[in-house]
């Protein structure tokens, strides 16, 4: 049987539209709940190659979704990188904030590999464990993304410390930068080895950068990841997420030369389809809180979707990541409805 995500991110056109869910492995189904109680903190959960490779499968268990997804966070990197990184029950992540040079000197790529080592084991093993019709999606924080929570300590805030040093420190933030780069092409490139069969690279808070700088802060450093990867493994698509970049994706989607873009659910994906390249493939976007409602409105729109984006390569998903409160059974709804639609 062959993989439709994939296909998909290659170029194809299939029957249907795949369909996989950002953030589908979580607290909000009862089974990941249970497995991360045995764990002492979410970093640990993370590195552990037995519970990651189940909490991966669990999604593709219960819904048959397309893809599964690595499950990691995006934190990962920092902590590799050694910047002190914490996840506190219903707060979030706290790290030790990174505010100059000095700091920075003591974050190195030397330990990373030995650090997610056991990234790679819950990879091969999820792989060797998934359907043969699932397509396995390894991912990263995008360079920005990562740089802020390095930058503020924490996630929630208005960006004011990563803004202020990218205007009052432009040296420091490059610097900062350029070391996310090379981690994450060492770390992707590392996934692909250990099996991820497609990458997608989260940029979440594309949307807090200055315009001017946006080049700087997000396309070049995507493009610069893009670019090595392809390099050393050509065959792999490239999802970038540069979530509400709004009138800046279709330049995102050029420049940065990824295979498919994810759309938010606040960007019009029939004008952002229009105004992309064929080559690109577009993932998104429903809005998570119409997965958290359910019911006839979220199908309706689901099917609005399908219906707008037929003839396109595309591959349905949220405009964000599922909300902790979605009841389980919406989720099935809404994958059956994606499966089931010709
Ligand atoms: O199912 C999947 O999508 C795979 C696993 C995954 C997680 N985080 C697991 C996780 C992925 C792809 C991520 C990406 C991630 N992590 C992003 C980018 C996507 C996005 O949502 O914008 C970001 C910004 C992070 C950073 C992060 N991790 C935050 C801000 C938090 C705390 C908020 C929260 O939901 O608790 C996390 C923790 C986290 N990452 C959890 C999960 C399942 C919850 C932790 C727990 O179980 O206690």
């Amino acid at each position: 049987m062959s993989k439709l995500l994939l296909r998909t991110l290659q170029g194809d056109c299939g029957d249907r539209a795949p369909v996989w869910l950002m953030r589908q492995a979580g607290r909000y189904l009862p089974e990941y709940r249970a497995l991360r109680s045995k764990a002492k903190d979410f970093i640990a959960f993370c590195l552990n190659p037995e519970l990651a490779t189940e909490v991966t499968l669990q999604p593709v268990r219960r819904f048959g979704v397309d893809g599964a997804i690595l499950f990691a966070d995006i934190l990962l990197v920092p902590h590799a990188l050694g910047q002190s990184v914490s996840f506190i029950e219903g707060e979030g992540p706290r790290l030790e904030p990174l505010g100059d040079a000095h700091a920075l000197s003591h974050l190195s790529c030397s330990r990373m590999s030995e650090s997610l080592a056991p990234v790679m084991q819950t990879l091969r093993a999820v792989r060797a464990a998934m359907p043969p019709q699932t397509t396995l999606i390894g991912f990263a924080g995008a360079p920005w993304t990562v740089a802020t929570y390095m930058i503020e300590g924490q996630g929630g805030t208005d960006y004011e410390r990563s803004r202020r040093m990218m205007w009052g420190a432009p040296e420091l933030f490059k610097a900062i930068i350029d070391r996310l780069v090379d981690a994450t092409i060492l770390y992707l490139i590392a996934q692909i080895d250990a099996g991820a069969e497609t990458i997608q690279l989260f940029d979440s808070w594309a949307g807090a950068v200055p315009a001017s700088l946006f080049e700087a802060a997000v396309i070049d450093p995507t493009a610069r990841i893009v670019s090595a990867i392809k390099r050393q493994h050509p065959e792999i698509p490239i999802i970038g997420f540069p979530r509400a970049a709004g009138s800046q994706l279709a330049r995102y989607a050029v420049a940065t030369g990824v295979d498919a873009v994810g759309v938010d659910h606040l960007t019009d994906i029939q004008s952002t389809s229009v105004a992309l390249p064929k080559r690109v493939a577009l993932q998104g976007n429903l809005d998570p809180v119409a997965l958290l409602v359910g019911g006839v409105a979220m199908e309706n729109e689901a099917r609005r979707l399908l219906t707008t984006m037929r003839g396109r390569h595309f591959v349905f998903n949220l405009g964000h990541g599922v909300l902790q409160q979605t009841p389980v059974e919406n989720v099935t709804t809404l994958v059956n409805l994606v499966k089931d639609a010709a």
